[in-house]
This record gives structure tokens, sequence and C-alpha cells, in this order.
């Protein structure tokens, strides 16, 4: 019997996310760990990810730091740390939804496509 090798053409998926969109996707994971464990009533939470990366990771192509990305990411990083904050006073959940409420509002003109998915992290 003849062997036959099939040469077959392995089309790459050639898309690389950029630096950005991996701490994206980074924090929505977190976020969506953050959730689930405060609607399961736990209330440690540690931040593991460095977002001050937010300033210097490079942006896909045709994206960039415009006035409304400047005006929200500070708003953001601090809403976000403020999730870990033991001593505030503010109730942990609303503290987790305005943290996602700013995600949302750099994402209303800077990113829209991920909206829908942010969205569903908000706690009702
Ligand atoms: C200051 C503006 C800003 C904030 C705040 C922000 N984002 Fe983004 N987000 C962007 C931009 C811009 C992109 C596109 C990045 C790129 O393609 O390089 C993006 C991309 C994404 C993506 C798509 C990543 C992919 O797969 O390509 C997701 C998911 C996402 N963001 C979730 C979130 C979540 C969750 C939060 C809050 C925890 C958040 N973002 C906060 C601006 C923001």
């Amino acid at each position: 019997m003849e062997e036959k090798v099939i040469s077959k053409k392995v089309e790459y998926d050639m898309y690389q996310p950029s630096e950005m969109a991996n701490l994206m996707k980074a924090m929505y994971a977190y976020n969506l760990q953050i959730k689930n464990q405060i609607t399961a009533g736990e209330t440690t939470v540690s931040m593991p990810l460095d977002l001050m990366q937010l300033h210097s990771a490079e942006m896909s192509s045709g994206k960039g730091r415009t006035p409304a990305w400047n005006s929200f990411v500070n708003v953001f990083i601090e809403s976000q740390n403020a999730v870990t904050d033991t001593l505030s006073n503010i109730e942990l959940k609303e503290r987790f939804n305005s943290a996602i409420n700013n995600c949302l509002g750099c994402h209303k003109t800077e990113c829209v496509g991920p909206i829908p998915k942010i969205k569903k992290l908000l706690i009702q």
C-alpha cells in the first residue's frame, strides 16, 4: 500500500491582541471573579493587576489615548482600587458597581464592542 503524505494547509489566526487588549481581558476576568465572591457573600479581595499599566500598555493600531480616555482612566483606577479598600465605609457592592460603571464610561466613547459583556458584570 502506498503511503500518501497529505499536506494540509493550516490557517493560523494572525490576530495578535495588543498589550492593552490583554490587560483589559485580565481586568474583565478579575472583576468577574470579584463579582462571584461578592454575590457569594465573601469580602476578602485583593488586586493582583498593575493598573498603572493602563498608562503604558501599547494599544491596538488605530487606538490611542484620547482626551476622553485621559479623563476616565484615573477615575477608573481610583474606583477599581476602592473595591479592595478594607477601610471603606461604602458598601462593597456599591464600590464594585461604581468601578464597573467607570469601565462603561470610558467604553462608551473609546471601545463600544465589549459594552454588553461589561454590563453583565454589574451586580443587580
Ligand atoms: C480609560 C478607558 C477604559 C477603561 C476605564 C476600561 N476600558 Fe476596556 N478598553 C478600552 C479600550 C480603548 C480598549 C481597546 C484596547 C485595544 O484594542 O488596544 C478596551 C478593550 C476592552 C476589552 C476587549 C479586549 C479584547 O479582547 O480585545 C474588554 C473585554 C474590556 N476592555 C473590558 C473592560 C473592563 C471590564 C473594564 C473595567 C474593569 C474596562 N475595560 C475599563 C478602554 C477602557
